[in-house]
């Protein structure tokens, strides 16, 4: 019986391998074999979205993907948003309007919020509040989670007509 698997992946445009057991989750292979804590572990089965990542380009629970599933995917951990403009936005949003306490939850809704903004640039309250549906807070009640994310969206909308009416790509 295999009692490992290697695994190849790209994690944050990096190439990564490791030889794990297939169950073995995402979160503990960014966690314990790669080094990459930002993203959390909280409840361990899919309902909280603390672990959240980037999964070919789509927001999943680290904690629900199994090794023999990350071949071959292209994974970005929270450590890897700098790569995409719309995570400063994100981030500058969520400060402006102090929208964490403790900060645990916080790294699975950037990752939520970054995926969301690339996907729709014009996201509205609805959208942002369907997107975040997965991410869980246990400290701050959510109105300041989603008021910093409405700004980052209209943080974004600005950045677009300005670049527009400069005549620069965004
Ligand atoms: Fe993965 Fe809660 S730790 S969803
Ligand atoms: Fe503490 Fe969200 S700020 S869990």
């Amino acid at each position: 019986m295999m009692s490992t698997i290697p695994v190849s992946f790209r994690l944050n445009g990096m190439p990564q391998a490791c030889t794990v057991k297939p169950e073995t989750r995402l979160s503990e292979i960014l966690r314990d074999h790669l080094g990459q804590s930002a993203s959390k572990t909280a409840c361990g089965i899919g309902r909280c979205g603390a672990c959240t990542v980037l999964k070919d380009g789509v927001p999943v629970n680290a904690c629900l993907v199994m090794a023999w599933q990350v071949g071959g995917s292209d994974i970005v951990s929270p450590e890897g948003l700098d790569a995409f403009p719309e995570t400063r936005l994100v981030r500058q949003g969520l400060v402006e309007e102090a929208a964490f306490q403790c900060g645990y939850c916080a790294p699975g809704f950037v990752v939520a919020l970054t995926a969301l903004l690339r996907e729709n640039p014009h996201a509205d309250e609805t959208d942002i509040r369907a997107a975040l549906e997965g991410n869980l807070c246990r400290c701050t009640g959510y109105h300041s989670i989603i008021r910093g994310a409405l700004r980052a969206a209209g943080l974004l909308l600005q950045a677009h007509q300005q670049a527009a009416q400069a005549g620069r790509p965004t």
